[in-house]
């Protein structure tokens, strides 16, 4: 199969808002050793691409510049080295940036197959929650069948995601979420109790409940004081993001005498091999999940590449539920 030697493309053009955003022509990127080239049907926006737009999230030194953290689409080429991919194989991958763009190239270990029976517009949104949410709260945060956990921004593309694979283990799930609608979804899709935080508080919802066993956090700020109130004895609370803030004024007393634990991570800089461990135990838990029907993609929007100032538009906006699409082909 032959391959253009340019492509479109949507550069940053300096930090900014959505309008620094545009469409290029570039060269189509060649896989090094043990990496693939895809030619990209379907690429996922995400809040982290937001902020290397903004400036405020640079890409590793050894990624793309351009944005786009994973697609779906058709391997292309391969690199030096890389055995269990072949061309024309349907994959969704995670991707060191460069998603937004005819083709993009990404270690083969960080793709996995199109599960079966979903299209690649679903498949572009499983890679980067799939990775953050199981890392963080399975093997960072311990869930268990039968624990309680609570999952803040219940509705983003983070959050559906959260709150189906904690009911497929088995946990009880709780979601807090900044509308009725919002609310309505995250029952929808599995939690016992949506918690509306501009009504309700959520701490107390919890302290009646038990306390929560895990929390995935992103908003920071004085959640992080209220979160450690809302964890049971021996709670986890693992930190994505901090929408609010990084910083808080914390009495730490009650976190040793009720041993809780208070972690976190993010994705994008951790190494290869850190990426592909996790790749592997999505394959061996979560594939299985997307097979049996118990986690399916809530789709917001879809944009086409040009429109993607839009659909970073749409994400800022916070009016979206689940995820946001760019489609390519
Ligand atoms: N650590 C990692 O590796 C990693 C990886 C991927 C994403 N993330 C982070 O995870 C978060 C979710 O990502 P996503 O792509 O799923 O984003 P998203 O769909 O844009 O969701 C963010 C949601 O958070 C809520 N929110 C926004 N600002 C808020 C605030 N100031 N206080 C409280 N809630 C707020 C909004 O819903 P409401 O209407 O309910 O407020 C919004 O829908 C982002 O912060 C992202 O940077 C981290």
């Amino acid at each position: 199969m032959s391959l253009p030697e340019r492509m479109r493309a949507v550069e940053i053009s300096r930090p900014g808002g959505p309008e620094v955003l545009r469409l290029a022509e570039v060269a189509v990127p060649e896989p090094g050793p043990g990496q693939i080239l895809i030619e990209v049907a379907y690429a996922g926006v995400n809040r982290p691409d937001a902020l290397q737009r903004a400036g405020a999230y640079a890409p590793p030194p050894s990624a793309s510049p351009l944005p786009g953290l994973e697609a779906a689409g058709r391997v292309a080429a391969l690199g030096p080295g890389v055995t269990e991919w072949a061309v024309g194989d349907q994959v969704t991958a995670l991707l060191p940036g460069g998603g937004y763009a005819d083709y993009a190239v990404t270690p083969a270990a960080h793709a996995l197959p199109v599960p079966e029976g979903m299209g690649l517009r679903e498949a572009a949104c499983l890679p980067e929650t799939c990775f953050t949410v199981w890392s963080n709260v399975v093997m960072r945060g311990g869930l268990k069948a039968g624990e309680r956990f609570l999952v803040h921004g219940g509705s983003s593309g983070i959050g559906t995601t959260a709150i189906q694979i904690a009911n497929a283990l088995g946990a009880r799930v709780f979601a807090t979420a900044g509308s009725a609608e919002k609310c309505a979804v995250c029952e929808r899709l599995g939690a016992e109790r949506a918690i509306n935080y501009r009504d309700e508080d959520f701490v107390s919802v919890l302290a009646e409940a038990g306390g929560a066993d895990v929390i995935l956090d992103m908003v920071g700020g004085d959640y992080i004081a209220r979160n450690l109130r809302a964890l049971a004895e021996d709670g986890r609370l693992v930190q994505i993001a901090f929408l609010q803030g990084a910083k808080a004024e914390i009495n730490f007393a009650p976190l040793m005498m009720r041993r809780q634990t208070l972690t976190g991570s993010t994705l994008r800089p951790q190494g290869d091999l850190a990426k592909a461990r996790i790749a592997e135990a999505l394959l061996a838990h979560v594939w299985p999940m997307i097979e049996a029907g118990r986690l399916v993609p809530v789709i917001d929007s879809e944009f086409p590449l040009e429109a993607a100032a839009e659909a970073h538009r749409r994400i800022e906006s916070s009016g979206h539920i689940g995820k946001i699409v760019l489609a390519l082909r």
